[in-house]
């Protein structure tokens, strides 16, 4: 993977390695994706400039717990979190609009660099501005990535010649399945320590509304792939074709987020004919809840090892603290 960009101007002067995967990446995943007998596209597309702004509306809904308790989990332990950070590099994992990490950046002075590792890339080089203008004696560095894949740090001096921690906040974890989540966290090694965002099991009722809200804004969130494939593929989805839905399948722990086809179609994607049934549902994220034993009994088979669990007094969200073994 080669950096395409590194560059700093006085207009935008954060320092930006872009890796950013290219639309040929996006097509030839959809095709495949669609080709699956249940259809289903990465999540990690969800996120184009639209997506990460639907997000970031997402996380200030009354019915999406996450945040606000995975905020509240931070500004309560700030100071022994801060502790565990030390001097080292601070690396955020889906960086999105930086946000959380600021609550550590306030309890942690000495941490004097910051990597943002996002694959929105706009979203992330705005986010990474605003931290340097609010934290004088901050470095903030912007590495546009799909962090499923392995690191490229030997491009990135700032990982790979100092001792960092990776910050993983927003149960994103839970975008994988269990077995990726071992993939993921072996490959996560090379930053040494981890800080983890975990989401709780919990009862259908809390769920299901969390992921699926009264004003729509979830499902205009997963709704919005439809129009990026349109405009960036050539494709013709009509989004008043399809609707949304995300119920929690209790055995398998995991929310099944999905845009629905409401009749049978057929939509065009470049040379490609797509027939979507009536009912017939294109998964877009599953979102897997764990209990604390479970993903630390995940994190030790990827070779870490469990040093601190902070919660909230609900028991709704987690924050790990791992250290590679
Ligand atoms: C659930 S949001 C969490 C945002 C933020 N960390 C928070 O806790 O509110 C996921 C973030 O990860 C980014 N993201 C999703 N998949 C990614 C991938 N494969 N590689 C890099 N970034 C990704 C998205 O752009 C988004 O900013």
């Amino acid at each position: 993977m080669v950096a395409r960009l590194s560059f700093q101007t006085q207009r935008f002067p954060v320092k930006l390695y872009d890796f950013h995967p290219p639309v040929e990446d996006f097509r030839s995943a959809v095709l495949e994706g669609l080709s699956l007998p249940q259809k289903a596209i990465s999540p990690k597309f969800l996120y184009d400039k639209r997506g990460s702004e639907l997000f970031d509306a997402i996380c200030q809904l009354p019915e999406y717990y996450l945040t606000r308790t995975e905020r509240g989990i931070l500004q309560t332990h700030a100071h022994p979190i801060a502790t565990c950070l030390g001097g080292h590099t601070l690396v955020e994992l889906g960086s999105g609009s930086s946000q959380k990490i600021r609550i550590l950046l306030k309890a942690a002075p000495q941490v004097r660099t910051y990597v943002g590792v996002d694959i929105s890339r706009q979203h992330l080089q705005e986010a990474c501005l605003a931290l340097m203008q609010d934290f004088d004696a901050l470095d903030a560095i912007a590495v546009c990535a799909d962090y499923t894949q392995p690191l490229p740090v030997e491009q990135i001096p700032e990982i790979r010649d100092h001792r960092t921690l990776g910050f993983f906040p927003g149960s994103s974890i839970g975008n994988l399945e269990p077995m990726e989540v071992v993939t993921f966290l072996k490959t996560m090694a090379v930053l040494g320590e981890l800080i983890v965002g975990v989401d709780l099991k919990k009862s259908a009722t809390i769920l299901e509304p969390a992921y699926d809200d009264a004003q729509g804004i979830s499902a205009e969130f997963a709704l919005n792939l439809l129009t990026r494939m349109n405009r960036e593929l050539g494709a013709n989805f009509e989004r008043q074709q399809f609707t949304y839905q995300a119920p929690y399948n209790p055995q398998a722990g995991r929310i099944e987020m999905a845009i629905v086809s409401r009749c049978d179609q057929t939509v065009r994607l470049g040379e490609a004919e797509i027939h979507f049934s009536r009912g017939e549902t294109l998964r877009t994220e599953h979102s897997y809840k764990y209990t604390i034993e479970e993903f630390q009994l995940l994190a030790m088979e990827a070779g870490f090892q469990p040093i601190q669990v902070w919660t909230d007094a609900d028991q709704f969200f987690s924050l790990h603290h791992l250290k590679q073994i």
